[in-house]
């Protein structure tokens, strides 16, 4: 991506959030409140003017993003899916003991910043790369900031994911964590998405848990988004945000079982394809157990 401006890709996504509060039955799925906060820190950030916003919210551009449809099926609405599957694995994750969560390549997403002063005792962190961390930290500045949340500016690029962790002062990481990468191991080199799960697993603590969403990897090898596969890729390329990494559904197990985790299927809640991604969730593998297993085994 390019280096130096916010990402196009995040505002994209904060803009469709916007544009989907104005559809018609979308708050079944939409988080609650994620409308308002995304339109506020738009603003607030100055990543938009309130004129922009207003478009967004019109029903004309309700029916811009339908006609876009014919292109990636599904994709519009897909956004309040991904945004709904994010938060579901937020909150059941802290159902069951979490006590931080990580946002990966966050962008413009107000999950923390809603759901910080529900959950006094969960620390929330996100990263992202520094030109877009910046304009959200001003947003999140004027909107109001929490003690249980902490923005990271960082080119996981250029910086170990674990570096930036383990220099962080309020980081744990023996803690119970979900971490969400949520729209962005797509944007990211095949080395680097291998070593980032492999440092997931190591900054997380027991009980820990990935949820993500990735493009699938078509017959020729590209990622695959549909009939116009080739016209997409070639406009991601010209945004300067490529889709460089996807993987296929039946080699995901095997991938995430040699980076630590475990492929969760029945955390996941969903096999189905929304839009052009997947949405996945694997465990922290418990190496511990299984190098025991191992001995006991042995023994027999
Ligand atoms: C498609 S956007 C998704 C934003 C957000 N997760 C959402 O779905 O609303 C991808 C995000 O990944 C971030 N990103 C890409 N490469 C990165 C890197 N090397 N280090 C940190 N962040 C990165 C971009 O800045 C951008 O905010």
């Amino acid at each position: 991506m390019r280096k130096d401006k916010p990402s196009r890709t995040a505002y994209k996504v904060a803009l469709n959030v916007v544009t989907l509060g104005a559809k018609s039955g979308m708050d079944r799925f939409l988080p609650p409140g994620i409308v308002q906060a995304t339109e506020k820190l738009l603003v607030a950030s100055g990543a938009v003017g309130a004129r922009t916003i207003r478009w967004s919210r019109s029903q004309r551009m309700v029916s811009v993003y339908e006609a876009f449809d014919w292109m990636l099926p599904g994709q519009f609405e897909a956004f309040a899916h991904r945004k709904a599957f994010c938060e579901r694995q937020v909150r059941e994750g802290i159902g069951e003991g979490a006590t931080q969560i990580l946002v990966l390549g966050a962008g413009y997403d107000t999950m923390g910043w809603r759901l910080a002063p529900e959950f006094s005792c969960v620390n929330f962190f996100e990263i992202d790369h520094p030109a877009t961390a910046r304009l959200k930290a001003k947003g999140i500045d004027a909107m109001g900031l929490r003690d249980n949340l902490f923005l990271i500016a960082e080119d996981l690029g250029k910086r170990k994911l674990v570096d930036v962790l383990n220099s962080n002062e309020s980081w744990d990481k023996s803690a119970r964590t979900v971490i969400i990468a949520e729209g962005l191991v797509m944007y990211l080199p095949p080395e680097a998405v291998r070593d980032l799960f492999c440092q997931c697993a190591v900054i997380a603590g027991v009980g820990s848990r990935i949820a993500f969403t990735y493009i699938p990897t078509g017959a020729d090898g590209r990622p695959d988004a549909g009939r116009w596969t080739g016209l997409m890729l070639c406009l991601q390329k010209v945004i300067g945000e490529p889709w460089i990494w996807s993987i296929r559904p039946e080699e995901l197990s095997p991938f995430l079982a040699e980076t630590g985790w475990a492929n969760a299927l029945a955390l996941a809640g969903t096999t189905g394809k929304h839009g052009v991604e997947f949405y996945a969730v694997a465990t922290k593998k418990n190496l511990q157990h299984e190098k025991q297993g191992r001995a006991e085994n042995m023994q027999r």
